[in-house]
């Protein structure tokens, strides 16, 4: 297989993604192996003499040094940056450090930052770019699905604050994204089923197919076909690409990338973070759609769909946290405006809707959408 949807070179077995937002156009290069072609398509995409990789300690050992050999055969003079993995580590004080560490290594405002690793990785390599010298370039490596089909495209990079997460970043697009899918052989197997959360919200966004076809199996690495992975990856990369193409600063559309998320945040918070991020997102989906059959929003052979696509991948299809715990933090969440929020109800299958509700209404949701299903 080999599908080259841009003016980018793509080798066997590559398929390339253009997104085009009008602060910068850049590939996504999703492929098997694709990792040591870094160095060549960092070269072409972002230039520069210098290129500092950003990492963590959990995945440095595991790439850093097989993504320095392909910059340095590309003609850069390499660096290497890790911090502490882990959550807890996507603060500012990890950002000073990091900042400080490109200072050390000589970075001019032509050279590139190589952000490699998971979706906290890519926060962090992403927003040291965007803040050192007032803005170089970051090609983004990731190597969970997380970060794949979701937090590698569209350019958003944050920190967290004591006041809750990603409070403090911008928006800034990476010159390229490199997405190898043999990556996804070192990530555990719960946390994969973790993230198919978000494949799943994309499904239900824009890919009734696809839906139907996670229905079907868990999509998970073992066992699965290097094309098949190749295949989901990009199809979500085109997703999130549509999206964030059409609504590059969350104005309108790509408020709809946040399906799944206002009852997710609630759910995932009031867990006190112990239910995964994608594991939170599929519950909350699942308690929207419950909720939307309630009002009339949707058909029930919408819900089914949904529920049958989160059945199958072994997550959660709803929850038994106290409403009141689960719509205090839904209150609270970022998006909020004044005493109102969007929420993204999934109307059809491969379409959704944006409803500004008040927060009774919002309270009502949590009341009819959650611990109601037949599995609560
Ligand atoms: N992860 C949602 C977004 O990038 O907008």
């Amino acid at each position: 297989m080999s599908k080259k949807e841009s003016g980018a070179s793509a080798r066997a077995g590559e398929v390339v993604i253009a997104v085009n937002t009008p602060s910068r156009s850049y590939d996504v290069h999703v492929g098997a192996g694709v990792l040591e072609r870094v160095g060549a398509i960092a070269r072409d995409a972002a230039g520069g003499e210098r290129a500092c990789v950003i990492t963590e300690t959990n995945v440095g050992p595991l790439y850093a040094d097989a993504v320095e050999a392909s910059l340095e055969a590309a003609g850069y003079k390499t660096s290497v940056l890790t911090f502490p993995a882990g959550e807890q580590h996507k603060c500012l004080a990890t950002l000073e450090t990091l900042l400080e560490g490109l200072a050390e290594a000589g970075l001019t405002r032509d050279d590139v930052v190589v952000a490699l690793g998971g979706g906290v990785t890519g926060d962090m390599g992403g927003l040291a770019a965007a803040m050192y010298l007032r803005g170089i370039q970051v090609v983004q490596v990731p190597t969970s699905l997380l970060a794949m089909v979701d937090s590698s495209v569209g350019g958003k990079v944050a920190v967290d604050l004591a006041h809750g997460k990603n409070l403090c970043g911008f928006f800034w697009q990476p010159s390229a994204v490199v997405a190898d899918v043999r990556c996804l052989a070192s990530i555990e197997p719960s946390l994969m089923r973790d993230s198919v959360g978000e494949v799943v919200k994309h499904a239900v966004l824009a890919d009734p197919e696809l839906l139907a076809e996670l229905s079907r199996e868990p999509f998970t690495f073992a066992d699965c076909p290097e094309e098949k992975l190749v295949r989901i990856v990009a199809e979500n990369v085109r997703i999130k690409r549509d999206v964030v193409d059409a609504d590059e600063r969350e104005r309108g559309l790509r408020q709809t990338l946040n399906l799944g998320h206002t009852i997710g945040h609630g759910i995932e918070a009031a867990s006190e973070f112990t239910l995964g991020h994608g594991s939170s997102v599929a519950a909350g989906l699942c308690c929207m759609a419950r909720a939307s059959l309630a009002k009339g929003w949707c058909k029930p052979s919408v819900y089914e769909a949904i529920l049958a696509a989160v059945e199958a991948q072994g997550l959660p299809t709803d929850t038994r946290l106290p409403h009141d715990a689960v719509f205090d933090y839904m209150a609270h969440d970022k998006k909020r405006h004044g005493d109102s929020m969007n929420i993204v109800v999934p109307a059809e299958l491969g379409a959704v809707e944006v409803r500004r509700v008040g927060l009774p209404e919002l309270r009502e949701l949590v009341e009819l959408g959650c611990g109601t299903g037949k599995e609560a």
